[in-house]
């Protein structure tokens, strides 16, 4: 619900469990109020108390009054280079050169159902189930007016953000910052959660109490990045995943961004998330705007648990288009730890035999099928097949495939060039680099300016002759680079510093024209693993593979941080063979098989070389995620213990939405002599049902599993795995 309340110029945004407030203040500045536990309505402005304070100047219409500053009044949309000092939201260029930014409120509409952005991902609703709010301010002397954008998703607890800035002027203005969300809250005493890592090591949390000055992560990769996820968390100092105020932010943006908090003078704080400011400056002439990317955020009052099964739910509910939504997806194997590039046609097909004979019911053949693409330095962008591997080409591929009941899946990178291909030697100048000098080399390869539409058009061209020449059920899209040499050969000097943004845009666009022209095709995105697993893309690619790293004890600290936004039916999980390809580790089947069925479930391994005992059970393995499908991608999802603090094990549960079934997964560490026998306390069962243990005659009140818990087996070995299925008794 979203109200206004006239005499008091409040405007309350109301949730189920929270409740948020911005005032309208007797000089027109719009500044906020309150957000945290819902509350009984009030004014909340009587918590802002005002003062004479040094060094911060007062607006002019404030007369003498020195007790009014922007410098430290909490402000819904922070403005810069008129009196606030602290991280401003947006920035305006005018033509004489100025830069600042002075932001009062002019008016209000309110929307039934959630607004949409134009060329953005942005969750989604149906007229009920959601509410839009957008408030007008005005920087008057720009001639600008900026658009506040305010999405209610009431029963799940998340509030989306997003601004329009509109040139209303006759001259042309230039925006140099443009924040999605900006959050002043009157406080410092709290931690900040970053999810951070590197190619082969993803979202791996980390958490610091804030301290004065600023804070921040963020991305000028041209990606959403390995380094940093474009998810932060605010929270208590105590809080854990039961207990405590705590603010997930998200940002629905798959290119450069930030994320930064300030602690400022006097004990308030500041975060601040959108489009990186580095190099972005965007045009905007007269009548024209500029829509920033979506953020979301859900504020919990009791803990990082409530807080992510929000985010899960409105994800799974409101941002991912997944053809099978509604279906189960199917057990896939992928070629690419199995064969590398390294295939024929032949090879494939016996891999898939041994694949559909498992039970599974979709084969991806990953890189290697077009182009000359033998290795990872040529090939990229020529997106035709290889006939000396291919010789009866693709659909006689997928006909041998689809007679085996299994659907296929095909690769690709279409951002990407080689030098060493048709496309590059047709259109060296399509890469991105900057005139004079050569642009660097990733992996081999280099970037197509995908801000460009004429490029874009003829990647697609070619992409849809080849999803057209057969029944492709899947595509991985990958990017397996970050953007160096930003600049576009379409665009004049002063408009370079659009690029960056423009080149996401790009990507939008065709995986929008790929959802709308094959709409049954499920599109995994990846980035090198997970280089981009961000809100953006799982718009257009409803499952993102997690991470390079295939082992499961790796994949369990990759997972656990990826979960505190995304829900688990999101993430891509592959058992693959051992020793391990990316750190030797080898780990028993089992194990591999719990880690990767808490995800988007696969293979990625030669089934051939596998024994009969090991193929056994496989089959028990796709069974049981068969089985328990909606349970682990639609069922409330649990963090038990954490692999960063608990070197015994690492244990999670997925609880159906009646509670009357649970699967707990639980992975024990390194093995040590005489070591302790543990109990696991579980979560979110139904204190007053009885349970039964796989299918043991034993019943369990649920209140004893929740607060006495169940006792583990003692193990001997290293890494193995417990998985327990929990139903209610009648
Ligand atoms: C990236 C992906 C891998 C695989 C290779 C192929 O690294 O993350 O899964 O597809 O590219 O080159």
């Amino acid at each position: 619900m979203i109200t206004y309340n006239e005499q008091n110029q409040t405007f309350t945004l109301y949730t189920c469990n929270t409740l948020y407030q911005m005032k309208v203040d007797h000089y027109q500045v719009l500044l906020h109020t309150y957000y945290g536990p819902r509350i009984e309505e009030c004014d909340l402005s009587y918590l802002i108390q005002c003062a004479d304070h040094s060094f911060s100047p007062n607006p002019n219409e404030t007369g003498y009054d020195r007790t009014y500053s922007l410098d430290v009044m909490p402000q819904e949309y922070s403005t810069c280079g008129v009196g606030d000092f602290r991280l401003p939201s947006v920035e305006l260029e005018l033509p004489n050169g100025s830069r600042s930014a002075n932001l009062r409120y002019t008016g209000y509409y309110l929307q039934k159902g959630k607004y949409t952005l134009p060329e953005l991902p942005a969750f989604y609703s149906g007229e009920e189930d959601a509410e839009t709010l957008i408030v007008c301010l005005e920087d008057a002397a720009a001639q600008v007016t900026v658009k506040l954008y305010f999405g209610v998703f009431e029963a799940s607890d998340l509030i989306t953000r997003a601004v329009q800035i509109v040139n209303q002027g006759t001259e042309t203005i230039r925006l140099c910052r443009c924040a999605s969300l900006c959050l002043d809250l009157l406080r410092t005493d709290m931690d900040l959660i970053t999810f951070n890592g590197h190619h082969l090591m993803e979202r791996c949390l980390d958490r610091a109490p804030l301290r004065p000055g600023i804070q921040s992560v963020g991305s000028i990769r041209g990606a959403s990045s390995h380094q940093h996820n474009p998810f932060v968390i605010l929270c208590d100092h105590d809080a854990d995943e039961e207990k405590g105020l705590c603010y997930g932010a998200m940002l629905l943006y798959s290119g450069n961004f930030e994320a930064a908090v300030e602690c400022s003078q006097y004990e308030s704080s500041r975060f601040v998330m959108g489009i990186h400011p580095y190099h972005f400056c965007w045009t905007l002439a007269p009548g024209e705007s500029f829509t920033s990317p979506e953020a979301a955020l859900v504020c919990s009052p009791c803990g990082f648990a409530q807080m992510s099964r929000q985010f899960h739910r409105t994800i799974r509910n409101h941002l991912l288009r997944d053809p099978y939504s509604h279906r189960r997806k199917p057990v896939l194997l992928n070629s690419w730890e199995a064969t590398y590039f390294d295939f024929t046609a032949d090879k494939l097909v016996e891999i898939a035999k041994e694949a559909s004979l498992l039970g599974m019911e979709l084969f991806v053949m990953d890189d290697g099928w077009f182009g000359s693409r033998n290795d990872d330095n040529s090939g990229l962008g020529d997106w035709r097949i290889n006939k000396t591997k291919l010789p009866e080409g693709l659909e006689s591929l997928v006909a041998k495939i689809n007679d085996m009941d299994m659907a296929f899946g095909i690769w690709v990178e279409p951002e990407m060039v080689n030098e060493n291909s048709d496309l590059y030697r047709e259109h060296p100048d399509w890469v991105l680099h900057i005139p004079g000098r050569s642009p660097a080399r990733g992996r081999g390869q280099l970037v197509l300016d995908f801000s460009r539409k004429d490029i874009r058009d003829h990647i697609y061209r070619q992409l849809q002759a080849v999803f057209s020449s057969a029944p492709i059920a899947y595509i991985k899209w990958d990017m397996n680079r970050s953007l160096t040499d930003v600049w576009s050969a379409a665009l004049p000097a002063e408009r370079q510093g659009e690029v960056y943004h423009r080149y996401v845009l790009g990507v939008y666009d065709l995986l929008e024209r790929l959802h709308h022209d094959y709409p049954h095709i499920l599109i995994e995105g990846c980035c090198g693993g997970g280089g981009r697993f961000d809100g953006g893309m799982l718009y257009y690619t409803p499952q993102i593979w997690c991470s390079d790293d295939s082992d499961a004890v790796d994949r369990l600290k990759i997972q656990y941080g990826t979960s505190f936004c995304y829900p688990p039916s999101c993430m891509g999980a592959h058992v693959s063979a051992v020793p391990n390809e990316q750190n030797g580790r080898i780990t028993p089947l089992e194990t591999r098989g719990v880690v990767a069925m808490s995800g988007a479930f696969g293979y990625e391994m030669d089934l051939k070389k596998c024994t009969k005992e090991e193929k056994a059970e496989i089959r028990r393995q796709i069974q049981l995620y068969k089985t328990h499908y909606d349970l682990i991608c639609q069922g409330d999802y649990y963090r038990l213990s954490s692999p960063f603090e608990n070197p015994s094990f690492t244990a999670w549960e997925h609880v159906s939405a009646d509670k009357r079934e649970a699967v707990v997964s639980l992975i024990f560490g390194n093995q040590r002599p005489a070591s302790p026998f543990h109990r696991l306390r579980l979560k979110g069962l139904d204190a007053s049902l009885q349970y039964q243990v796989n299918s043991g005659e034993k019943l369990y009140p649920g209140s004893t599993l929740m607060e006495a818990g169940y006792p583990l087996p003692p193990v001997q070995k290293d890494y193995q795995s417990l998985q327990l299925y929990l139903t209610a008794g009648s």
